[in-house]
């Protein structure tokens, strides 16, 4: 994973570069928050500072803001080789400091590589995989006196995946590059040019950006970019692939909350809404609804949240357009491409559009000559790339590790999907498409009901649920993904053991933990059939003296016989995400607040898996 960030300037007086360096980080923490470090070439040379520890952290014990200089790189990190030490952190340098390199990837060949190098005489300082490549540059430099010949050289001899960025004291105005599978965007400022991992990192200098594509190599200077193909050695015209980017700075800054993980929930009415109104004009939808009809078998694919939006999906499928789906996790992709053929459909979900498992099995049932639809919220990323055809969610940028505007914005857009293809495949009439549709129309009115209606009474159950070591979220159905996303909440920023069950298998096992004052959270959809099931599981429940919590939708009788309901709208079931999910984000996140834990930087995670 890792955040990695560069920036070369005109003038240092008008842009401080440690700042800047450091601002731009604190937009990629997200990605991987154990250490971090800056390296800056100013009239000294280079100068490396860096260390174990969180940004702010790092910040008050080494001033990155203070550093003052002309070009710089900066690297936050998410641990792969090598525990996070002060010397593990980013950038690394060459024996004679002459180079330094911040990577986001795995250098999988860094073993043999290593040991050619110790044969050489390379002294290492660190465990990582990334230092073996600042030697490899080192020695092809030697070898040629040319440093883009040299970093070129060092490229072409790695495997693996990465987004590498290098500086240098003998060439003091560049930033060198190279992308392969992890992510990397070139921002064209005014006065300088930045490269880094992702685009809110970017949005303080510039909306110019051009997306780097696999295998390309080059370098920024404040005032030019250079980029080739690294395979073919043929140069790139940059001004073909720039575009303008529609994220504003407030998209990416916490504007005063608390936490980017609370602003992301409280604005999932605005992502609705921006959702619906691109869902209206989006052409795509017909040419992917042909896609889907004429295949012979469907997939769906993702992973975390963006998989339970694709369970959701797929049951919605089965229940509304009455067709067979295969909905698997991408890091299983192995065992579905099997039965993958050219007549299929893979419907890839992921936000990102970079996590690596929904990539590789994108690129499997390519192989197999299946047809590729991307469901994304960031234009341009390499899912979309790599698929056929993309439907975009327009949840503005996602700061907050954990996933919530975006797994909204998702059940949106892969209901209208479903919709649509149980009006085409004729399993519904066009009153009832009538009916549905208008519904998800008021999915923003809905979600801020929800919020509005659940936020005070969330923070008496708090509370209660302080002391609980371990909960259950029970659902049946549709409502079952929902489940799944709630206790996946509670799990990763709450650090509370969580798991979902279908509240029919309960009886199957996971009731013999069940004791006096066992939390346990009903996920209860608007739908008959399912609240009679739901009553008897839940009345199980009470006879063990669990505690009861139910997320339940207005005039059901099942607020009565839960001890602590959360009242959310009723509407058609298919908006079930979009009501029911709400009080579990917020229940997650007052959770971990009351328990001293920081919801934006849960330990061990980062947004972004580009590991496998
Ligand atoms: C959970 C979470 C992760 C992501 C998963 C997929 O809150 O954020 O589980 O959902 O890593 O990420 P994308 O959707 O970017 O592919």
């Amino acid at each position: 994973m890792c955040g990695i960030i560069g920036i070369c300037v005109i003038n240092p007086r008008e842009l401080k570069l440690g700042e800047a360096i450091y601002k731009g980080l604190l937009r990629l923490e997200y990605r991987g928050y154990d250490s971090a470090g800056l390296g800056i070439i100013n009239h000294e040379g280079l100068i490396i500072v860096k260390g174990k520890g969180k940004l702010h952290e790092l910040e008050a014990k080494y001033g990155f803001t203070k550093l003052h200089g002309i070009t710089g790189v900066g690297h936050t990190r998410w641990a792969t080789h090598g525990p996070p030490t002060d010397l593990n952190a980013h950038p690394h340098t060459d024996c004679r400091s002459i180079f330094a390199v911040v990577h986001n990837g795995i250098i999988e060949n860094y073993y043999e590589l290593k040991k050619q190098l110790l044969v050489k005489g390379h002294v290492f300082k660190s465990d990582t995989d990334t230092e073996v490549f600042v030697h490899l540059v080192e020695d092809f430099y030697r070898e040629t006196g040319d440093v883009y010949v040299a970093f070129k050289k060092a490229v072409k001899l790695i495997h693996g995946t990465f987004a590498i960025l290098m500086i240098t004291s003998i060439d003091p105005h560049k930033i060198y590059f190279a992308k392969k599978d992890s992510p990397l965007i070139v921002g064209l400022g005014n006065g300088c040019n930045i490269v880094a991992s992702d685009i809110p990192a970017l949005l303080d200098y510039t909306r110019k950006i051009i997306v780097v594509r696999d295998y390309w190599v080059g370098y920024v200077t404040p005032t030019e970019v250079y980029i080739e193909d690294l395979l073919s050695e043929v140069r790139v015209e940059p001004e073909t692939y720039v575009r303008i980017v529609e994220w504003s700075i407030e998209d990416a800054s916490r504007e005063g909350y608390p936490h980017f993980m609370l602003k992301e929930i409280l604005e999932q009415p605005r992502a609705l809404s921006q959702t619906l109104s691109g869902l209206r004009s989006d052409s795509t939808i017909k040419e992917l609804m042909r896609a889907i009809l004429e295949a012979d078998n469907l997939f769906i694919t993702a992973a975390g949240t963006s998989y339970h939006a694709s369970e959701f999906f797929a049951y919605t499928v089965m229940k509304l357009a009455r067709r067979s789906i295969v909905p698997f996790i991408a890091s299983e992709y192995e065992l579905y491409e099997n039965i993958a053929g050219e007549n299929d459909v893979l419907i890839a979900v992921s936000q990102s559009g970079e996590t690596i498992d929904v990539l590789k099995a994108v690129r499997a049932f390519r192989r197999k000559g299946a047809r590729i639809i991307a469901v994304s919220n960031v234009i341009d990323s390499a899912i979309p790339r790599e698929s056929d055809l993309s439907v975009y969610t327009r949840a503005g940028p996602e700061i907050g590790v954990a996933a919530t505007k975006t797994f909204l914005t998702q059940t949106l857009v892969l209901s209208w999907i479903a919709c649509e293809l149980a009006l085409a495949s004729g399993s519904i009439d066009l009153s009832e498409y009538r009916e549905i549709i208008s519904d998800l129309e008021k999915s923003h009115v809905l979600a801020d009901e929800a919020i509005k209606g659940s936020s005070r009474k969330i923070l008496g159950l708090v509370d209660r649920l302080l002391p609980a070591r371990s909960m259950y979220y029970l659902s049946r159905d549709i409502g079952l993904p929902i489940a799944r996303e709630g206790a996946l909440k509670v799990k990763e920023i709450a650090y509370v053991h969580a798991e979902a069950y279908p509240a029919g298998e309960s009886k199957h096992g996971p009731i013999a933990l069940v004791e006096q004052g066992f939390p346990v959270v009903f996920i209860v959809p608007p739908d008959s059939g399912i609240e009679q099931k739901i009553l008897g599981n839940i009345e199980e429940m009470k006879a063990r003296g669990a505690f009861t919590i139910g997320v339940v939708h207005e005039g059901s009788s099942l607020n009565n016989v839960v001890e602590f309901p959360l009242e959310v709208p009723r509407a058609h079931w298919i908006t079930t995400p979009i009501t029911h999910t709400p009080p579990l984000q917020l229940l997650a996140y007052h959770l971990a607040v009351k328990k001293g834990h920081d919801p934006d930087k849960p330990r061990n995670l980062a947004k972004t898996v580009t590991v496998e």
